[in-house]
């Protein structure tokens, strides 16, 4: 099998990740959070994009995702819409952007779309939130559900714990799971669950799968882009695999940098900008008042000798 990206050439819709499944294709997916790294992605072939909540950690500073607000998802999401040409876009619902009510859910995954530029929006949780679903989805826009360690719901888990490694948390996740599908969502994140329960409920389901933590049973995988680029210095999950050290790239690029500043290496030549020889010296002329001065108000005339006329 080859392992070249696939080059992205139309744009990749809901319906092409159902065929994806049906076809057995395995489905990669990457979060982004700006224009390069929309960019970035489509130039590697990665056509499924998802705006996460999790830009709250790995690029806003937060502990966790729950301070994270509507408006700096939709500000997000529109810097990578400006960079993305042809992936499907999906915008993560912020915590309490979906849960108050189902107007509020509809209201706000209105606003990815609308303002954000987003194809579909990403909610967390399962049967508890079917209201909110249904909702996004009369209003016609694409849903992906969430289940397993829910990010949002960190402090009633207890912490960043693997879910459903029992009989009766790993039913109500398959259970959560075909809720879901029955609602009308068109994939579902798993995260952080059993290999196992990951290869059934894939199994059970109509609808992609979107592993994360989840094993290789699943249809896709997502991981979180900042993660795999070894940008994010903080604690990282068992489940990523880092396939960059960039921030180790950064700061030795800044280094240099502050290093040829400090010795006078940077600017160089051919950083700088020159002007002609004739007119440098018009300006000296000026500045002196004396003959070959071009026509005009005398510059510095109060005697000051400027930037250039040393
Ligand atoms: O916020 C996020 O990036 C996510 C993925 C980890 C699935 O929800």
């Amino acid at each position: 099998m080859s392992t070249e990206p696939l080059p992205v050439q139309k744009k990749t819709t809901v319906l092409d990740l159902a065929l994806r499944k049906a076809r057995r294709q395995k489905i990669p997916v990457l979060t982004a959070y700006d224009t390069p790294g929309a960019q970035a992605a489509e130039a590697a072939g990665i056509d499924v994009l998802l705006v996460g909540d999790s830009v709250g950690m790995v690029v806003l500073g937060y502990p966790t995702t729950l301070p994270v607000t509507m408006d700096q998802m939709v500000h997000h999401a529109g810097a990578v819409a400006r960079g993305a040409a042809r992936s499907l876009l999906i915008g993560d619902m912020p915590f309490l952007s979906y849960q108050v009510s189902a107007e509020e859910a509809v209201r706000n995954a209105g606003r990815l779309v609308k303002e954000g530029g987003m194809d579909a929006v990403k909610v967390e949780g399962g049967r508890d939130i079917l209201p909110a679903v249904s909702a996004i989805l009369a209003a016609g826009i694409p849903v992906m559900g969430h289940v397993g360690l829910t990010p949002q719901s960190i402090h009633r888990l207890g912490g960043w714990r693997v879910q459903g490694k029992d009989r009766r948390s790993a039913l109500a996740i398959l259970g959560d799971a075909l809720a879901l599908e029955e609602a009308g969502c068109f994939a579902v994140v798993l995260e952080s669950v059993p290999a196992r329960l990951a290869a059934l409920v894939t199994e059970r389901l109509t609808i992609p799968t979107i592993g994360i933590g989840a094993g290789a049973g699943c249809d896709g995988q997502v991981l979180v882009s900042h993660d795999l680029l070894g940008l994010f210095t903080g604690r990282t999950p068992r489940f990523v695999k880092r396939y960059a050290n960039l921030f180790d790239e950064m700061t030795r690029a800044f280094r240099e940098y502050g290093d040829e500043v400090r010795e006078g290496v940077f600017p160089a030549a051919e950083q700088t900008y020159e002007m002609p020889d004739t007119e440098w010296k018009a300006v000296g002329a000026a500045l002196e008042g004396r003959e070959g001065a071009p026509p005009g108000p005398v510059l510095l005339a109060r005697g000051g000798r400027g930037r250039c006329g040393s």
